[in-house]
């Protein structure tokens, strides 16, 4: 079955990608696997390599691109080819004021630039982390119509990045209109898992989420075994006990529902006492404590519905 996408006329160019909303296994587009596609990477970091893997070994063809020639020396280089994907797979420095995106505007120039060809609707995939509003603030312009945009972020660990994008958990993607999410359907159909298309807003925070939502989960064992060990107790045992018995590690999707008010009969009540009690008594994670206390005294405000913590 062709499932080549219809070149832009037409492309419905919304800010968001409202007609696809939540989760599905299968876009409304389809989402049959379609013929094979070819693709560029450009940046061979590990998320290029395994991007780039991943798309070869479901038989598209693949071509690479790096600005440091040694980045790319086992790998089929471009040869300036009309292609019908752009992967940009570059890195996102971390700068004194955020993140510095310059790599990624780089490269959507270049991206911008190769040949579509004749015929198709040509895609640019931006695989790098953004900030949320990038895509709609520089990224759609900076492609001036040339080709669609496509927003799947990379969730692999940089030690397992071959294996996880080759099998990912579930795919994020967010997608400029209706040609565009039709072609990235019939790509995403040969990965045998979930597809969440969000609006870019929604693909961009959930990236950068998913970091820092594992760096609270580390915080959280850190400071507990630090507390235990202030006391005399063995930190790991303490972590392991805290693994077993806490909710949010036994059950998933506990928590996991936005706008939920932070009420009930315990966390409001403990969160307050243990942010008092780790300053009065020197145990570290005071101010992280005192933090999330007023986030979701935000949270509760716009929703004061009383649930059991
Ligand atoms: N490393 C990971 O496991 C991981 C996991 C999830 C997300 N990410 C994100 O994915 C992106 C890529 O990560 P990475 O670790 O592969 O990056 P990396 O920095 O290791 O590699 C990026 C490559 O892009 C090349 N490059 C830079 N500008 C270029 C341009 N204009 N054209 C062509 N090549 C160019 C660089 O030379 C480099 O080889 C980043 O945004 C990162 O935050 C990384």
């Amino acid at each position: 079955m062709l499932l080549r996408a219809r070149p832009h006329a037409g492309l419905d160019r919304g800010p968001r990608s409202r007609y696809l909303p939540g989760t599905m296994s299968r876009s409304p587009f389809d989402g049959t696997p379609g013929e094979p596609l070819r693709a560029l990477i450009l940046g061979c970091g590990p998320v290029g390599r395994a991007t780039g893997a991943a798309l070869a070994r479901r038989g598209h063809q693949v071509a690479y691109r790096d600005v440091v020639a040694a980045a790319m020396a086992d790998l089929p280089a471009d040869n300036g080819d009309a292609r019908d994907l752009v992967y940009v797979c570059v890195g996102t420095a971390a700068a004194a004021a955020g993140f510095d995106l310059s790599a990624v505007r780089a490269a959507l120039a270049v991206a911008a630039a190769v040949p579509v060809p004749g015929g198709v609707h040509g895609v640019v995939v931006v695989r790098s982390t953004l900030t949320p509003g990038a895509c709609e603030s520089f990224l759609q312009a900076g492609l001036a119509g040339r080709r669609g945009l496509c927003y799947q972020p990379a969730f692999c660990r940089e030690g397992r990045a071959l294996a996880e994008e080759d099998a990912p958990a579930a795919i994020v993607a967010a997608v400029d209109g209706p040609a565009t999410a039709c072609l990235m359907a019939s790509v995403f159909a040969r990965f045998p898992c979930p597809v969440h298309w969000t609006g870019f807003a929604g693909a961009e925070t959930a990236k950068l989420w998913a970091n820092l939502l594992n760096a609270l989960k580390i915080t959280a064992f850190n400071t507990a075994a630090a507390w235990a060990e202030a006391h005399g107790d063995d930190p790991a045992v303490t972590a392991a006990a805290l693994a077993a018995a806490s909710l949010a590690v036994r059950e998933p999707a506990y928590g996991t529902r936005p706008g939920t008010p932070f009420a009930g009969r315990c966390l409001p009540k403990d969160l307050e006492a243990a942010g008092a009690f780790a300053a009065a008594t020197g145990l570290p994670g005071a101010e992280l404590l005192a933090a999330m206390k007023v986030l979701n005294a935000r949270t509760a405000a716009v929703a004061p519905v009383a649930t059991d913590g």
